[in-house]
């Protein structure tokens, strides 16, 4: 197995490595520390089951239902399709996922570790890769802040709501997406963490706010808190902090979820076909050193 980094703000191509194989201990324990160190590693040209990407997905913590329970795949429903594909009038997967800047499960109270996505049709205009999938690196996001904003923010923390980042995707033209239902809204309350993380790989800060789902810094006044996150928001969206992934059929992408933000860009039409499998890892197996 070869690591071969971006040289750029995250990222890292990982060669030589067979994922529809059982990953022993060695490699399991490489590409943890590789994804702690870059944040967003790609595998191409690999070729996977869905048990296969489940294998993979679950040597790194458990897979997360998701609350919405849409675009499920049949057999699995810990995992997900992404897809503006539509077959015989039924839409395939979930066809607007991620489209703005946020981070998975942090609005619940296991925050997610990663994500393990597979590209199996992926759009092309000109030559080019559509829906490409950016990052921003929270580790540098957090040491950039200044200092007296580390000192003011330390011991602090966020409410994140998961209703935020839906209502704003119903809000957008054409979404298909109903309201969450009381039920839904009682199983995924809104949660706090703390502003600023120790990673559990790096052991370094990142910083632990994101557009999408964050909504109050708690201990702050409300007109302060508003001032903050904004401050934040804008912060760490710098482009000195992103990396673009493109993407190729074939394609594993998976994301460190505490030290990255992303964004799933919408640049593809519903005619040009996109269709990825998706596991989320939640970080039971890592929560308890993330305090
Ligand atoms: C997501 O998990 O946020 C979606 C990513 C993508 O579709 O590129």
């Amino acid at each position: 197995m070869r690591i071969e980094p971006k040289n750029a703000a995250l990222g890292a191509t990982i060669h030589d490595i067979d994922l529809s194989q059982p990953l022993d201990e060695s490699r399991f324990r490489a590409i943890e520390q590789a994804l702690g160190r870059y944040g967003v590693l790609s595998f191409p040209s690999q070729t996977w089951t869905t048990a296969q990407q489940r294998a993979f997905a679950q040597r790194f913590g458990q897979l997360e239902i998701n609350v919405a329970n849409t675009s499920q795949d049949n057999e699995f429903p810990d995992v997900m399709i992404l897809s503006n594909m539509v077959e015989k009038g039924r839409p395939l997967g979930l066809n607007d996922a991620g489209q703005d800047w946020h981070t998975d499960m942090s609005y619940s109270r296991t925050i997610a570790f990663s994500n393990v996505l597979y590209g199996i049709r992926i759009p092309m205009r000109d030559g080019q890769p559509l829906g490409n999938t950016e990052f921003c690196n929270m580790h540098a996001a957090y040491t950039d802040l200044p200092q007296a904003l580390k000192d003011e923010l330390d011991g602090m923390t966020i409410t994140h709501d998961f209703n935020k980042f839906w209502e704003k995707m119903r809000s957008q033209p054409g979404s298909r997406r109903a309201p969450l239902t009381e039920e839904q809204r009682r199983r995924k309350p809104p949660v706090s963490h703390p502003v600023f993380l120790r990673h559990p790989i790096t052991g370094r800060k990142v910083l632990y706010a994101n557009p999408g789902y964050s909504v109050r810094i708690n201990e702050l006044p409300e007109a302060r808190s508003e001032e903050v996150l904004a401050f934040l928001f804008e912060h760490q969206l710098q482009d000195k902090y992103r990396y673009q992934h493109r993407w190729t059929e074939g394609d594993v992408l998976m994301w460190d979820n505490m030290g990255t933000i992303h964004n799933a860009v919408a640049d593809y039409r519903p005619d040009e076909p996109r269709y990825i499998r998706r596991c989320q890892v939640m970080a039971d197996r890592y929560f308890p050193e993330l305090y």
